[in-house]
């Protein structure tokens, strides 16, 4: 992993739109997208940007199940108030959290990432260690599955919503195993409450019970932390 160190979430979004950049340059076609509070710098840093977007696709990590487009804490909505709607793209991705079959639209969205296969995958951190919505223990073998929420990531995401009993408890998720497909990943994570999960995920054991560890198994990851975040590892910098 090559662990990049800055100040703040403003750098850190600055870093990671500049391997956007570079990747576009380089022929970067399809970007996997992560919604919460982590990527939103970088998000800005690509509406503030004149680079065109028009010819790449998005697919994003995950869903509410129970929540549609409309709905404002549903990551649709999330990503068209951030991203979508001030920066076109030629096609945009996301799980279906209404959809009435959730077992086919896994599958629908396995279809989905197999043809538009990620090149540069952004990924945030939870608190125990998830990635995407694969909380501890989840098999490293999976793809696409609905997810039952842990109490820790139900309290860390309640911020959104008026009370943490209207946060849904499931959620639809790319699995590990997708994850780990794509050419290239950039994970962030900036502030404390960041810490214990960046230390297990960098030089803790490879376990399912940390999910993000998966990483150091991955050969082109990189890891955007501030002194906050990486403040609990014991590597010097
Ligand atoms: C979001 C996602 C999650 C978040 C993680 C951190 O699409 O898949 O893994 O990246 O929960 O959330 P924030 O950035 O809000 O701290």
């Amino acid at each position: 992993m090559e662990i990049v160190y800055v100040e703040n979430d403003i750098e850190g979004g600055k870093k990671a739109f500049e391997i956007i950049k570079k990747g576009i340059e380089d022929g970067v076609k399809v970007l996997g997208l992560a919604t919460g509070s982590t990527p939103e710098t970088m998000y800005q840093e690509i509406v503030k940007s004149d680079l065109d977007f028009t010819d790449m696709t998005s697919v994003n990590l995950d869903e509410y199940v129970g929540l549609g487009a409309g709905d404002e804490q549903s990551y649709h909505y999330f990503m068209h108030d951030r991203l979508f709607n001030h920066k076109p793209f030629k096609e945009n991705f996301l799980p279906l959290g209404k959809a009435e079959n959730l077992e086919k639209e896994c599958e629908r969205y396995d279809e989905v990432i197999a043809t538009h296969p990620i090149d540069i995958q952004i990924l945030g951190i939870g608190q125990n260690g998830h990635i995407g919505f694969n909380e501890p223990g989840t098999d490293f073998g999976v793809t696409t599955h609905v997810v039952d929420l842990t109490e820790s990531t139900i309290n860390a995401n309640k911020r959104y919503f008026s009370s943490a009993e209207e946060v849904p408890s499931q959620a639809i998720s790319m699995g590990i195993a997708s994850i780990m497909k794509s050419k290239k990943i950039v994970l962030m994570a900036f502030g404390e409450s960041k810490a214990d999960a960046i230390q297990k995920m960098i030089e803790g054991p490879v376990t399912e019970d940390v999910t993000a560890s998966v990483l150091q198994n991955h050969d082109h990851v990189v890891v955007i932390i501030d002194k906050d975040a990486a403040s609990k590892l014991t590597i010097k910098h």
